[in-house]
């Protein structure tokens, strides 16, 4: 497994995890009872840094492939010479 399918799979691991966190501050608020504590507030923040960090690398990657890779014919939909 190459370091871009893990990390692809750590992204889409902790976007549940994010997604989870900010679920639960909308029930905790939905509840009516003034703010919820810290924690609950700034529980979607830790996963959110991993997925800008993630996300980014994710970003970049097509870019950081080697040239002659991208140059290569069959890399753009043409036959081989
Ligand atoms: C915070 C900044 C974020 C950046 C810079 C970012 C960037 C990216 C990039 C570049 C990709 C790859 C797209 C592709 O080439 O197909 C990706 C995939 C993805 N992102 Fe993010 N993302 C961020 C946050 C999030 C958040 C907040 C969520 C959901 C809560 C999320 C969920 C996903 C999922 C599910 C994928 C597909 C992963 C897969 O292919 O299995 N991302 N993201």
């Amino acid at each position: 497994m190459s370091a871009g399918v893990g990390i692809r799979r750590f992204h889409r691991g902790v976007s549940m995890a994010f997604t989870l966190a900010v679920i639960g501050n909308f029930v905790a608020r939905a509840q009516g009872s003034g703010n919820p504590p810290d924690w609950v507030t700034y529980a979607p923040l830790p996963p959110l840094a991993l997925l800008l960090l993630t996300g980014l690398f994710l970003f970049v990657q097509p870019y950081l492939r080697r040239p002659a890779v991208r140059r290569a014919p069959s890399a753009q939909g043409l036959p081989p010479a």
